[in-house]
């Protein structure tokens, strides 16, 4: 599918409003949205303000663009995302990515809440992805993407970027935050896993289980942007935990690890 032609309304819409183009793009993920508060926003758009933009139904997802600077950092923020297991399209759910590509962004920080499977995970840690695990949505993907692209260059392998990953480790360390790696495994949702579905995932090498950031991710790369991906741990994968696992407990603990969270990723930014 030509996303560009698709979307030619809503992105005629973004090159009129935007104030400038922003060599980075950020996605918050869930109850990290308040980021956007931490840095200097030139401009602001409502998602539904523009054609065509699918609206998040997730509490703590807001639906705002932003245009902000950063110590002399451009920086494009996409406040909400839009999730798979809300019912919405491939191609709808990486609309920040196409947008972030029309303004010629070279970097993409993808950042999300998710579940540790790790047992040396804990609820506030901070985990640099190293590898997405998006075998359950593999043949959206392949469709979103044509066949042809996935043979050639453009695969998985170019997540994350080497580049990026570097900054981050460096921003980590600056910032005196233990920063965890590890492996993202993609669920489909919308509902939490099952302890079996948890115990499959720990024999696949993945370290944390989310709903989010592996279409973003490869579309992303599959459009030369170099991209890396951060996961807040906000509850310990079902099975793992004692405690029944629930949006509000995702909530409260991203709320607990903000003020970590925007540190990294402010350092981030001035180290780009
Ligand atoms: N599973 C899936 N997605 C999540 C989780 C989880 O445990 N926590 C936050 N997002």
């Amino acid at each position: 599918m030509d996303l560009d032609f698709r979307y030619k309304e809503l992105l005629e819409v973004i090159d009129s409003f935007k104030p400038f183009d922003a060599d980075i793009a950020l996605i918050l993920g869930s109850g990290l949205g308040e980021f956007a508060d931490e840095v200097n926003t030139v401009k602001t758009i409502a998602t539904n303000a523009l054609p065509d933009y699918p609206h998040s139904t997730v509490q703590g997802h807001k639906g705002f663009i932003h245009w902000a600077e950063h110590k002399g950092k451009r920086v494009i923020i996409f406040q909400g995302r839009i999730h798979f297991y809300e019912g919405y399209k491939i191609h709808e759910t990486v609309l920040p990515v196409l947008i972030a590509k029309r303004n010629k962004s070279k970097y993409l920080l993808l950042t999300n809440a998710a579940g540790g499977i790790n047992n040396l995970f804990k609820p506030a840690d901070l985990m640099l992805i190293n590898s997405i695990n998006a075998i359950a949505i593999k043949k959206e993907l392949t469709n979103l993407l044509g066949i042809a692209s996935l043979e050639q260059k453009n695969n998985m392998l170019d997540f994350p970027s080497d580049y990026l990953m570097r900054i981050i480790k460096d921003a980590a360390g600056k910032e005196k935050i233990e920063l965890k790696e590890g492996v993202y495994y993609f669920s489909k949702g919308p509902s939490y896993e099952t302890p079996s579905e948890i115990k499959m995932m720990a024999k696949t090498g993945s370290d944390a289980v989310g709903m989010s950031t592996a279409h973003e991710a490869l579309f992303a790369v599959a459009n030369g942007i170099q991209t890396a991906g951060i996961s807040c741990i906000t509850n310990l994968a079902a099975g793992i935990s004692k405690v029944k696992l629930s949006h509000h407990e995702v909530m409260e603990t991203a709320g607990i690890v903000k003020e970590k969270f925007e540190r990294l990723v402010k350092r981030t930014i001035e180290l780009i």
